[in-house]
Protein backbone atom coordinates (compact mmCIF):
# COMPACT_ATOMS: atom_id res chain seq x y z
CA UNK A 1 0.00 0.00 0.00
CA UNK A 2 1.09 3.18 -0.73
CA UNK A 3 1.37 6.28 1.67
CA UNK A 4 -2.25 7.63 2.44
CA UNK A 5 -3.71 10.44 1.47
CA UNK A 6 -6.95 12.01 2.79
CA UNK A 7 -9.08 14.40 1.10
CA UNK A 8 -12.18 16.35 2.40
CA UNK A 9 -14.67 16.87 -0.04
CA UNK A 10 -12.84 14.62 -2.13
CA UNK A 11 -15.67 12.87 -3.93
CA UNK A 12 -16.91 16.35 -6.16
CA UNK A 13 -15.62 18.67 -7.75
CA UNK A 14 -11.69 19.71 -7.05
CA UNK A 15 -11.65 17.06 -4.20
CA UNK A 16 -12.75 14.58 -6.51
CA UNK A 17 -10.08 15.31 -9.39
CA UNK A 18 -7.16 15.51 -6.24
CA UNK A 19 -8.56 11.97 -4.97
CA UNK A 20 -8.27 10.22 -8.44
CA UNK A 21 -5.00 11.78 -9.10
CA UNK A 22 -2.92 10.45 -6.04
CA UNK A 23 -4.65 7.42 -5.99
CA UNK A 24 -2.88 7.83 -10.10
CA UNK A 25 0.47 8.76 -8.14
CA UNK A 26 0.36 5.38 -5.89
CA UNK A 27 -1.40 6.79 -2.65
CA UNK A 28 -3.80 4.97 -0.48
CA UNK A 29 -6.58 7.71 -0.57
CA UNK A 30 -9.57 8.13 1.68
CA UNK A 31 -11.66 10.68 0.78
CA UNK A 32 -14.80 12.20 3.22
CA UNK A 33 -18.01 13.84 2.48
CA UNK A 34 -20.76 15.16 4.65
CA UNK A 35 -24.06 14.23 2.60
CA UNK A 36 -24.90 12.33 -0.06
CA UNK A 37 -24.32 8.73 1.13
CA UNK A 38 -25.75 7.44 -2.61
CA UNK A 39 -23.49 9.62 -3.98
CA UNK A 40 -20.37 8.94 -2.04
CA UNK A 41 -21.48 4.95 -2.70
CA UNK A 42 -21.06 5.68 -6.80
CA UNK A 43 -17.54 7.23 -6.30
CA UNK A 44 -16.72 4.14 -4.84
CA UNK A 45 -17.70 1.48 -7.17
CA UNK A 46 -16.83 4.12 -9.73
CA UNK A 47 -12.59 4.44 -8.35
CA UNK A 48 -11.99 1.82 -5.68
CA UNK A 49 -11.61 4.86 -3.33
CA UNK A 50 -12.51 4.27 0.39
CA UNK A 51 -15.64 7.19 1.44
CA UNK A 52 -15.73 8.51 5.20
CA UNK A 53 -18.58 10.31 6.29
CA UNK A 54 -18.60 13.56 8.97
CA UNK A 55 -18.98 17.04 9.57
CA UNK A 56 -15.67 19.01 8.97
CA UNK A 57 -16.76 21.60 10.99
CA UNK A 58 -17.31 19.26 14.20
CA UNK A 59 -13.89 18.57 16.12
CA UNK A 60 -15.22 15.60 17.58
CA UNK A 61 -16.14 13.98 14.66
CA UNK A 62 -12.69 15.04 12.57
CA UNK A 63 -10.91 13.26 15.73
CA UNK A 64 -13.22 10.24 15.57
CA UNK A 65 -13.22 9.80 12.13
CA UNK A 66 -9.24 10.22 11.51
CA UNK A 67 -8.66 7.46 13.64
CA UNK A 68 -10.87 5.19 11.65
CA UNK A 69 -8.94 5.99 8.39
CA UNK A 70 -5.66 5.20 10.64
CA UNK A 71 -6.80 1.69 11.63
CA UNK A 72 -8.41 0.62 8.47
CA UNK A 73 -5.45 2.64 5.88
CA UNK A 74 -2.69 3.59 8.32
CA UNK A 75 -1.15 7.09 9.22
CA UNK A 76 -2.20 9.85 7.21
CA UNK A 77 1.06 11.33 5.44
CA UNK A 78 -0.94 13.44 3.28
CA UNK A 79 -3.89 15.92 4.32
CA UNK A 80 -5.45 18.30 1.70
CA UNK A 81 -8.13 20.43 3.32
CA UNK A 82 -10.52 20.62 0.62
CA UNK A 83 -13.85 20.89 2.08
CA UNK A 84 -15.57 23.93 1.53
CA UNK A 85 -18.94 25.75 1.17
CA UNK A 86 -20.44 29.16 0.21
CA UNK A 87 -23.26 31.06 1.79
CA UNK A 88 -23.03 34.16 -0.63
CA UNK A 89 -24.89 37.74 -0.27
CA UNK A 90 -24.19 41.64 -0.29
CA UNK A 91 -22.77 42.02 3.81
CA UNK A 92 -26.12 44.06 4.42
CA UNK A 93 -28.36 40.97 3.59
CA UNK A 94 -25.86 38.21 5.19
CA UNK A 95 -27.52 36.53 8.25
CA UNK A 96 -25.12 35.61 11.03
CA UNK A 97 -25.60 31.83 10.31
CA UNK A 98 -24.52 32.22 6.71
CA UNK A 99 -21.27 33.92 8.17
CA UNK A 100 -21.19 31.17 10.79
CA UNK A 101 -21.54 28.15 8.67
CA UNK A 102 -18.85 29.45 6.31
CA UNK A 103 -16.32 30.10 9.14
CA UNK A 104 -16.97 26.53 10.64
CA UNK A 105 -16.49 24.74 7.73
CA UNK A 106 -13.87 26.72 5.37
CA UNK A 107 -11.60 27.54 8.38
CA UNK A 108 -12.55 26.01 11.65
CA UNK A 109 -12.78 22.95 9.33
CA UNK A 110 -8.95 23.20 8.64
CA UNK A 111 -8.10 23.79 12.04
CA UNK A 112 -10.49 20.56 12.93
CA UNK A 113 -8.77 18.58 10.34
CA UNK A 114 -5.00 19.09 10.87
CA UNK A 115 -5.08 19.61 14.60
CA UNK A 116 -5.50 15.57 15.08
CA UNK A 117 -3.30 14.41 12.19
CA UNK A 118 -0.57 16.70 13.52
CA UNK A 119 1.26 14.69 16.52
CA UNK A 120 1.32 12.01 14.27
CA UNK A 121 3.51 13.80 11.43
CA UNK A 122 5.75 15.32 13.93
CA UNK A 123 6.41 12.14 15.84
CA UNK A 124 7.40 10.69 12.23
CA UNK A 125 8.85 13.65 10.86
CA UNK A 126 7.30 13.40 7.70
CA UNK A 127 3.89 15.59 6.39
CA UNK A 128 1.95 17.16 4.03
CA UNK A 129 -0.71 19.69 4.61
CA UNK A 130 -2.30 21.41 1.61
CA UNK A 131 -5.05 23.81 1.90
CA UNK A 132 -7.43 24.46 -0.79
CA UNK A 133 -8.08 28.22 -0.14
CA UNK A 134 -9.47 30.39 -3.37
CA UNK A 135 -8.57 33.77 -5.37
CA UNK A 136 -11.26 35.21 -3.46
CA UNK A 137 -9.41 34.92 -0.05
CA UNK A 138 -6.46 36.66 -2.22
CA UNK A 139 -8.46 39.76 -3.81
CA UNK A 140 -11.94 39.45 -1.86
CA UNK A 141 -15.24 39.49 -3.72
CA UNK A 142 -18.40 40.80 -3.81
CA UNK A 143 -21.09 39.14 -1.92
CA UNK A 144 -18.17 37.21 -0.38
CA UNK A 145 -17.43 38.87 3.03
CA UNK A 146 -17.47 35.35 4.87
CA UNK A 147 -15.79 33.40 2.24
CA UNK A 148 -13.19 35.75 1.47
CA UNK A 149 -12.54 36.11 5.18
CA UNK A 150 -12.26 32.20 5.54
CA UNK A 151 -10.28 31.46 2.59
CA UNK A 152 -8.04 34.24 3.49
CA UNK A 153 -7.40 33.17 6.89
CA UNK A 154 -6.56 29.61 5.58
CA UNK A 155 -3.69 31.11 4.35
CA UNK A 156 -2.60 32.69 7.68
CA UNK A 157 -3.08 29.46 8.94
CA UNK A 158 -0.93 28.17 6.83
CA UNK A 159 2.05 30.40 7.09
CA UNK A 160 2.00 29.77 10.66
CA UNK A 161 2.00 26.09 10.68
CA UNK A 162 4.80 25.70 8.31
CA UNK A 163 6.98 27.75 10.64
CA UNK A 164 6.09 25.02 13.30
CA UNK A 165 6.17 21.94 11.13
CA UNK A 166 9.66 22.91 9.26
CA UNK A 167 12.05 21.29 12.06
CA UNK A 168 9.73 17.96 11.46
CA UNK A 169 9.75 17.63 7.93
CA UNK A 170 6.20 18.81 7.69
CA UNK A 171 5.19 21.01 5.13
CA UNK A 172 2.28 23.12 5.17
CA UNK A 173 0.81 24.56 1.77
CA UNK A 174 -1.37 26.48 -0.41
CA UNK A 175 -3.52 25.84 -3.49
CA UNK A 176 -5.54 29.16 -4.24
CA UNK A 177 -7.67 27.78 -7.39
CA UNK A 178 -9.46 30.53 -9.38
CA UNK A 179 -12.53 30.22 -10.99
CA UNK A 180 -12.64 26.27 -11.74
CA UNK A 181 -15.61 24.01 -13.46
CA UNK A 182 -17.25 22.30 -10.47
CA UNK A 183 -20.77 22.27 -9.21
CA UNK A 184 -20.25 25.34 -7.10
CA UNK A 185 -20.83 27.56 -9.95
CA UNK A 186 -23.77 26.41 -10.60
CA UNK A 187 -24.36 28.95 -7.44
CA UNK A 188 -23.71 31.96 -9.47
CA UNK A 189 -26.13 33.69 -11.80
CA UNK A 190 -25.53 33.17 -15.36
CA UNK A 191 -25.25 36.86 -16.26
CA UNK A 192 -22.57 36.94 -13.53
CA UNK A 193 -21.01 34.21 -14.63
CA UNK A 194 -19.73 35.71 -18.19
CA UNK A 195 -18.40 39.05 -16.73
CA UNK A 196 -16.11 36.65 -14.76
CA UNK A 197 -15.36 34.74 -17.47
CA UNK A 198 -14.59 37.83 -19.38
CA UNK A 199 -11.97 38.73 -16.37
CA UNK A 200 -10.11 35.65 -16.70
CA UNK A 201 -6.80 36.54 -19.21
CA UNK A 202 -6.97 32.90 -20.36
CA UNK A 203 -10.29 33.31 -21.43
CA UNK A 204 -11.82 30.12 -19.61
CA UNK A 205 -12.57 28.31 -16.39
CA UNK A 206 -10.37 26.19 -15.06
CA UNK A 207 -10.56 22.71 -14.56
CA UNK A 208 -10.43 20.58 -11.57
CA UNK A 209 -7.48 18.06 -12.74
CA UNK A 210 -5.52 21.45 -12.89
CA UNK A 211 -5.96 21.79 -9.35
CA UNK A 212 -5.37 18.46 -8.63
CA UNK A 213 -1.64 18.25 -10.62
CA UNK A 214 -0.52 21.18 -8.41
CA UNK A 215 -1.61 19.27 -5.16
CA UNK A 216 0.18 15.69 -6.21
CA UNK A 217 3.44 17.90 -7.03
CA UNK A 218 3.01 19.93 -3.50
CA UNK A 219 2.47 16.40 -1.75
CA UNK A 220 5.45 15.30 -3.41
CA UNK A 221 8.52 14.24 -2.26
CA UNK A 222 10.30 16.96 -4.53
CA UNK A 223 8.58 19.82 -2.85
CA UNK A 224 10.14 19.33 0.64
CA UNK A 225 11.53 22.41 0.32
CA UNK A 226 8.65 24.20 -0.19
CA UNK A 227 6.61 25.23 2.88
CA UNK A 228 4.59 28.60 3.46
CA UNK A 229 3.72 29.48 -0.01
CA UNK A 230 0.83 30.13 -1.98
CA UNK A 231 0.43 28.51 -5.13
CA UNK A 232 -2.32 30.79 -7.13
CA UNK A 233 -3.63 28.67 -10.49
CA UNK A 234 -6.81 31.20 -11.84
CA UNK A 235 -6.11 31.47 -15.50
CA UNK A 236 -3.81 34.59 -14.66
CA UNK A 237 -7.51 36.66 -12.87
CA UNK A 238 -5.18 37.91 -9.81
CA UNK A 239 -1.75 37.80 -9.21
CA UNK A 240 -0.62 38.13 -6.16
N1 LIG B 1 -19.50 43.97 -8.00
C1 LIG B 1 -20.27 45.04 -7.79
N2 LIG B 1 -21.62 44.98 -7.73
C2 LIG B 1 -22.18 43.77 -7.87
C3 LIG B 1 -21.44 42.62 -8.09
C4 LIG B 1 -20.03 42.75 -8.16
N3 LIG B 1 -19.25 41.69 -8.36
N4 LIG B 1 -22.28 41.58 -8.17
C5 LIG B 1 -23.52 42.07 -8.03
N5 LIG B 1 -23.46 43.39 -7.86
C6 LIG B 1 -24.56 44.32 -7.68
C7 LIG B 1 -25.65 44.11 -8.71
O1 LIG B 1 -25.36 44.82 -9.89
C8 LIG B 1 -26.85 44.65 -7.99
O2 LIG B 1 -26.82 46.08 -8.03
P1 LIG B 1 -28.16 46.91 -8.26
O3 LIG B 1 -29.05 46.61 -7.10
O4 LIG B 1 -27.69 48.35 -8.29
O5 LIG B 1 -28.69 46.44 -9.58
C9 LIG B 1 -26.58 44.21 -6.58
O6 LIG B 1 -25.19 44.02 -6.44
C10 LIG B 1 -27.20 42.85 -6.31
O7 LIG B 1 -28.01 43.08 -5.30
P2 LIG B 1 -29.18 42.07 -4.98
O8 LIG B 1 -29.87 42.61 -3.80
O9 LIG B 1 -29.97 41.74 -6.19
O10 LIG B 1 -28.30 40.80 -4.58
P3 LIG B 1 -28.81 39.38 -4.20
O11 LIG B 1 -29.19 39.37 -2.77
O12 LIG B 1 -29.79 38.87 -5.19
O13 LIG B 1 -27.44 38.59 -4.34
C11 LIG B 1 -25.52 37.76 -5.48
C12 LIG B 1 -26.93 38.30 -5.60
C13 LIG B 1 -25.41 36.77 -4.32
C14 LIG B 1 -24.55 38.91 -5.23
C15 LIG B 1 -25.28 37.08 -6.82
O14 LIG B 1 -25.16 38.07 -7.80
C16 LIG B 1 -24.03 36.22 -6.85
O15 LIG B 1 -24.06 35.06 -6.47
N6 LIG B 1 -22.92 36.76 -7.32
C17 LIG B 1 -21.69 35.99 -7.50
C18 LIG B 1 -20.81 36.10 -6.31
C19 LIG B 1 -19.56 35.32 -6.61
O16 LIG B 1 -18.82 35.62 -7.55
N7 LIG B 1 -19.29 34.29 -5.84
C20 LIG B 1 -18.18 33.43 -6.09
C21 LIG B 1 -18.67 32.03 -6.10
S1 LIG B 1 -17.45 30.89 -6.76
C22 LIG B 1 -16.51 30.53 -5.49
O17 LIG B 1 -16.66 30.96 -4.40
C23 LIG B 1 -15.39 29.56 -5.77
C24 LIG B 1 -14.10 30.23 -5.70
O18 LIG B 1 -13.38 30.02 -4.73
C25 LIG B 1 -13.63 31.07 -6.81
Amino acid sequence: MGKVALVTGGTRGIGKAVSLALKAEGYTVAATYAGNDEKAAAFTDETGIATYKWDVSDYEACAAGIAKVEEDLGPIEVLVNNAGITRDAPFHKMKPEQWREVIDTNLSGVFNMTHPVWPGMRERKFGRIIMISSINGQKGQFAQANYAAAKAGDIGFTKALAQEGARAGITVNVVAPGYINTDMMATIPEKVMDSIVGAIPVGRLGEAEEIARAVVFLASEDAGFITGSTLTANGGQYMA
